[in-house]
């Protein structure tokens, strides 16, 4: 880290312990960050995000030997699961320890904890104290993409914020996995930057994903319409795209379209005067780039995003998961099939 970057690490600190609000780099997306033990400066968040009271924060902190202070109790699995992927992109869900306000779970006994694998994210930590942690979700307004550039941040919060720290492009791009000690067995509540696999490798048994919105929990990311872009998006599959971008041009409609299989691309040099962008063919390379294209696009006022669907295997679960919330007013073809993927560079 540079001597800029940690005497802005010290600043930020001062701020934060003064009950102010920061939005900070972690390896999936930016946090915006207050002093968990600060009822006022946790409440910030919620007016700043816009966000319902009731919708839980995550608990960020630095040391995987204080998780016994932030938890009640931690299940030999969750504690298997914190060993291996922390500091890393998993958020678990464990009873609410007595240090945490209630304000910071949304009322909930449950409490979402996190080590962020980013070195500014644990600098930060780390300068809160042995037991400082921050209260942080994702830097973005409700329902709205999550940012993955501290200039993504400056354009959705800008002055509402006290500080942005700079850590450049997040390396994972999508939000952590969530993993509920809520039941007899782990479930994952949001799939994310560990792919379930990887869990169950740990665990040594099969992890399901939850069925959330059947669900009383309070979990803002499974809400049907969620990271969402302004542009109404649509999924479409490789097979019936070609059509669709024909349709909606004979609409008159200004198209963009995201696409990732070779075969699309060869479409779209043989067709005029439409906007595209190729992502990768391999799914955590694709996650990396998603949302700073969806925001890109965004920006510059097409009526409709076209979105290839993404490959049907569980490498793409994220991004399959991402992609439909993103789409939700608007399903249409959104089935995704097998179609195309034989080529690709992801073996699960
Ligand atoms: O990667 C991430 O998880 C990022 C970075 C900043 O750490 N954070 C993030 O926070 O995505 P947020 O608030 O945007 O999304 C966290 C999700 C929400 O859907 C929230 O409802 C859920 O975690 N959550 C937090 N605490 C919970 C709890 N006690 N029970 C159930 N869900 C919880
Ligand atoms: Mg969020």
């Amino acid at each position: 880290m540079t001597p800029k970057i940690l005497q802005e690490i010290v600043s930020a600190t001062k701020v934060l312990q003064a009950g102010g609000v920061v939005a900070f780099p972690t390896e999936t997306v930016y946090g915006l960050g207050a002093d968990v033990s600060n009822a006022l400066a946790v409440n910030r968040i919620f007016e700043i995000k816009g966000r319902p009271p009731n919708h839980p924060l995550i608990v960020h902190f630095s040391n995987i030997s204080n998780l016994q202070h932030w938890t009640q109790e931690v299940p030999e699995a969750a504690w298997k699961l914190a060993e291996h992927f922390w500091p890393g992109p998993l958020t678990l869900i464990l009873p609410r320890g007595k240090h945490i306000l209630p304000i910071v779970t949304g009322g909930q006994n449950m409490v979402g904890l996190r080590i962020p694998n980013h070195p500014i994210a644990l600098a930060l930590l780390e300068s809160l104290g042995a037991t400082g942690a921050l209260a942080a979700p994702s830097a973005n307004r409700f329902g709205r993409i999550s940012p993955t550039t501290a200039a993504h941040v400056t354009e959705e919060l800008g002055s509402a914020v006290d500080m942005i720290l700079d850590g450049g492009a997040c390396k994972v791009g999508l939000e952590s996995t969530i993993v509920s000690f809520n039941g007899k067995t782990p479930t994952v509540l949001r799939p994310g930057g560990i792919p379930l696999a990887a869990l169950a490798d740990i665990l040594n048994e099969n992890i399901a994903l939850s069925r959330t919105e059947d669900s009383a929990i309070r979990v803002s990311g499974t809400l049907a319409s969620h990271y969402a872009p302004l542009t109404p998006l649509e999924i479409c599959t490789t097979k019936f795209l070609p059509q669709r971008v024909r349709e909606l041009k004979e609409q008159g409609l200004h198209v963009a379209l995201i696409g990732w299989s070779t075969e699309i691309y060869q479409i779209f040099l043989n067709m005029k005067a439409i906007h595209y962008c190729s992502l990768p063919q391999e799914s955590v390379a694709y996650g990396r780039k998603l949302y700073a294209t969806l925001r890109r696009f965004d920006n510059e006022h097409f009526d409709r995003l076209l979105v290839e669907a993404p490959p049907n295997r569980p490498a793409w679960l994220a991004i399959i998961d991402r992609l439909q919330r993103a789409s939700h007013a608007l399903k249409i073809n959104t089935e995704i099939d097998d179609h195309n993927t034989k080529n690709l560079k992801d073996s699960k």
